[in-house]
């Protein structure tokens, strides 16, 4: 499974490529939000530092002013993917973006429905927000499930990035369904390695070996 980071933040995305296990970044309008600087000199600093594939968000109503933005948005380096919301215009913009070879990741995916039409206009990634459908009581992590049957039932090549992950538990759930992508917090990527016996038994190792005498 890739592991995207779900950030706009530059210091945790420096600190994620450090880790050596960062394949690439998710962002959308309230994270870019929250950094409170220039969004264009943003996102190109965020693809000097992600190799990998980094998706903007699209925040245009019109499908020609989508497209405007997804153009722009996607001169600024080979590695942005566009991210476009699921609704009647954003299939359009994704089935044109897609005749232009300019990579999109559908997002605000809730159903099955939502998708596979996803899919079927063209789209490289689809994104289920999980944790948002847990927050109602669903179920975040039987919608992955579902879609992933569905794409293995037909053949179809777009990618299931799960989004909206709030703790380790998610993570591993859709590393179990076989997700092409987990994009998860900075926060949750440090949760993953966190485990009290691995914390205690390098506390009782520092211990002994102070006793051997040298
Ligand atoms: O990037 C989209 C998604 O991951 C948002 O997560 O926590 O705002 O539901 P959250």
């Amino acid at each position: 499974m890739k592991i995207f980071l779900d950030t706009a933040n530059v210091a945790e995305l420096r600190k994620g490529m450090d880790y050596g296990v960062i394949d690439g970044v998710t962002t959308n309008p309230s994270l870019i939000a929250r950094e409170k600087c220039e969004f264009i000199p943003l996102i190109r600093e965020i693809t000097t530092i992600i190799p990998g594939p980094v998706s903007v968000e699209v925040t245009a109503s019109s499908v020609s002013a989508m497209i405007a933005q997804a153009e722009e948005y996607a001169a600024i380096a080979d590695n942005v993917v566009i991210k476009v919301p699921i609704n009647l215009e954003g299939l359009q913009v994704v089935k044109t973006l897609s005749s232009r070879s300019i990579k999109t990741n559908v997002t605000l995916i809730f159903s099955v429905s939502q998708a596979l039409l996803a899919a079927k206009a063209g789209a490289t990634y689809v994104s289920p927000f999980v944790g948002r459908i847990d927050d109602i009581s669903g179920d975040g992590m039987e919608l992955v499930e579902d879609i992933a049957m569905v794409f293995g039932n037909y053949g179809l090549t777009t990618e299931i990035i799960v989004a909206s992950i709030r703790h380790p538990l998610h993570f591993v759930q859709a590393a179990k369904i076989g997700a092409a992508v987990a994009t998860i917090p900075f926060t949750t990527l440090t949760q993953l390695l966190h485990h009290p016996l691995t914390a205690n038994g390098m506390e009782r190792f520092l211990k002994d070996w102070e006793k051997v005498k040298s």
